[in-house]
């Protein structure tokens, strides 16, 4: 065994797994270019306080997830625990909202959870997040939730959306009034962490995942039932838009989210054959005031990488690679080849063994190549290739580069 092992949660993302990472990346990336946003890149590190005060300091992010430390001078510092908190820190010290009447932002890199390892979760994740900052209308919400399923479809992962509406400032403290009501007749029920939760922040109850608190919420009170009428009509809207767009939802009343900046729309996409959440998100039209900015509306969504990568089934085909073979003298136009192949932007491999024929086309095999470019002697001497199809068997001798255009 190797003397060092990667830290608990901490992956290294190779052969197979990259190529299906690099893949959804990819393709979402190609999406969020068509829906016009515009690529933000990050710090990893902000202070600590960006993320208590966003996350809010009774989640379980804030409480046990995050990596905390303090630099040289002391100051408490974390490893983001997610991309949002960050963006809107960056939305406001770089005065974006000055620039246009709104903005539209994504990122893509690695976040950092202390939770504990399983299948699809990692203390390492990537994901890619989408943010619209400045426009209150559910317009915004529909066509996030809209791209969210475009990207579901396009990488053809089946999926379910789930929508909830948890309202605003004016319409939650009732709500959640009822809801401590509630919960104080089913206490003997709640775990320990939910006993604190209760008093503190009691729509964090509904999100626990102790098997006793999620039967014992099964007949709490819903936030649609206690939605303002602006909440009330913007949830009604954006379910119009979606049934316009076509876009499939169920709505769960007791979605929350495990983050507390959220207002009005939440949504996650669970996955039909894992059940696990895919991409989640929301609305959060107070955090950028909260964060020391102007009173900015937003909304935003993020992915995670490696969950959609679990679920890819097949990768697209990759560009037939050609293997270039010299035998004899011949390296210096075997190079000339590999290079000109490359111009033509074929995907090359020029082989660095030394070896007969035999030993140089079972390595071919071993990197699958399509192609083998035979080059001994004769072929440097009339600048001509022998190319062998490798799926067929069939071998030609062609001169280069002048009849390759024709044959590749
Ligand atoms: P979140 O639900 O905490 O939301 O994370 C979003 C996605 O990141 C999850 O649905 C999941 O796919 C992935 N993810 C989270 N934790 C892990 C983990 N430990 N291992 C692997 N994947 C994970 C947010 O982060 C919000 N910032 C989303 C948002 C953006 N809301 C508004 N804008």
């Amino acid at each position: 065994m190797a003397e060092f092992q990667s830290v608990r949660g901490f992956h290294d993302v190779l052969g197979e797994d990259l190529k299906r990472f690099r893949y959804v990346s990819d393709s979402i990336r190609k999406l969020l270019k068509l829906y016009n946003f515009e690529e933000i890149l990050l710090p990893v590190v902000e202070y600590l306080e960006v993320f208590q005060r966003s996350i809010g300091e009774i989640t379980d992010i804030v409480q046990k997830e995050m990596f905390v430390f303090q630099d040289r001078k002391g100051r408490w510092l974390a490893l983001r625990p997610e991309g949002t908190a960050g963006a809107v820190r960056a939305y406001i010290q770089n005065k974006l909202y000055a620039l246009k009447p709104y903005t539209k932002l994504f990122y893509e890199g690695p976040m950092f959870r202390y939770e504990r390892p399983q299948a699809g979760r990692y203390r390492q994740f990537h994901q890619i997040g989408a943010e619209v900052f400045g426009i209150q209308d559910p317009q915004v919400d529909a066509e996030m939730i809209d791209l969210v399923y475009t990207v579901l479809s396009k990488l053809g992962i089946p999926a379910t959306i789930e929508i909830n509406s948890i309202g605003c400032r004016v319409c939650r403290p009732a709500y959640r009034e009822a809801l401590s009501e509630y919960l104080e007749k089913v206490v003997g029920h709640l775990c320990d962490v939910c006993m604190d939760r209760k008093d503190k922040n009691p729509l964090r109850v509904l999100d626990c995942k102790v098997d006793t608190c999620k039967s014992a919420v099964k007949d709490a009170p819903k936030m649609v039932d206690y939605l303002c009428q602006e909440c009330r009509e913007h949830y009604n809207t954006l379910k119009s838009y979606l049934d316009k767009l076509s876009v499939p939802y169920r709505e769960n009343h007791y979605l929350v989210r495990g983050l507390d900046y959220y207002t009005k729309t939440v949504f996650e996409a669970v996955s039909d054959e894992l059940g696990i959440t895919l991409i989640a998100g929301g609305r959060y039209d107070y955090l950028v005031e909260e964060l020391g900015g102007p009173p900015t509306p937003a909304m935003g969504f993020a992915v995670g990488i490696e969950r959609l990568s679990m679920l890819i089934k097949d990768l697209p085909q990759e560009e037939p690679l050609y293997m270039v073979l010299p035998f004899g003298d011949v390296m210096d136009y075997a190079l000339e080849v590999v290079k000109k192949l490359r111009e033509m932007g074929r995907r090359v491999e020029l082989s660095y063994r030394k070896a007969g024929l035999k030993k140089q086309l079972e390595l071919a095999n071993k990197l699958k190549a399509d192609f083998v470019v035979i080059i001994g002697e004769d072929e440097k001497k009339n600048r001509r290739i022998t190319l062998k199809d490798m799926r067929t068997g069939k071998q030609e001798t062609i001169n280069f580069p002048e009849l390759v255009h024709e044959t590749l």
